[in-house]
């Protein structure tokens, strides 16, 4: 499963991808907006991100019309060419998906809240999919469950898709998305931070050093 980080922050951003295992970016309007201190504007911010990793960088349209989504995609693919287009899952959405597609440009489908959705998605070509599981399990209702039902009704019918786990609040949501089978899992630093810790890699790892400071003249070290 490819892992990105859900954030428009550069030091956090550099920081994962030095542990070499950051294959994407996602970000939003709001995660933008989050980093904006006047200093550089979006496309600039957007940029640096390009910059840094290799893979996919997820940017996202604002318009609610066709074509003033396409008029922002076309801004969007030229800041960089590892940008996505993030377009919503609404009518205008699909038909900006499915122009985009036609001119090359990579897209995400994004606000999927149900298996309809991402069957629509598949349809138009959307590059990336993605579930928005944390918001659903906010909703009462089992994000997990309704990930799955997206990979199965894409993968039923072989659609190029991917499937973008979204919206991840914690490290079970990410082992549940590996274990669903999800092409791509996206989430917080925080979240991407946790997964690499356990306490007895911890307590395990000061007991080698202990022992080995101990006999360190024994040892000849
Ligand atoms: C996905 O691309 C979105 O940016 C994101 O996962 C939304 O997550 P949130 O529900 O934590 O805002």
């Amino acid at each position: 499963m490819k892992l990105f980080l859900d954030t428009a922050n550069f030091d956090h951003i550099q920081e994962i991808n030095s542990w070499g295992v950051l294959d994407g970016v996602t970000t939003n309007p709001t995660l933008l907006a989050k980093e904006a201190d006047g200093s550089k504007d979006y496309k600039q911010m957007l940029k640096d991100i390009c910059a840094e990793v290799a893979g996919p960088v997820s940017a996202e349209v604002v318009a609610t019309d066709t074509e003033g989504m396409l008029r922002e995609a076309d801004e969007l693919v030229a800041i960089a060419d590892n940008i996505y287009v993030k377009f919503p899952c609404i009518p205008a959405g699909l038909a900006a998906t499915k122009s985009a597609r036609a001119a090359g440009i990579r897209v995400n489908m994004t606000l999927v809240f149900s298996p309809a959705q991402a069957l629509l998605a598949a349809k138009v070509g959307a590059n990336f999919i993605s579930p928005f599981l944390g918001r659903i399990d906010d909703a009462a209702t089992d994000g997990i469950d309704i990930l799955e039902q997206c990979i199965e009704v894409v993968k039923n019918y072989d659609y190029p898709s991917e499937i973008l786990a979204s919206s991840l609040r914690g490290p079970r949501h990410i082992v549940d998305a590996a274990r669903a089978g999800s092409d791509i899992a996206t989430m917080p630093y925080d979240v991407f931070a946790k997964l690499v810790k356990h306490p007895l890699t911890d307590v395990g790892l000061q007991r080698f050093i202990d022992d080995w400071n101990q006999a360190r003249e024994a040892l000849g070290a």
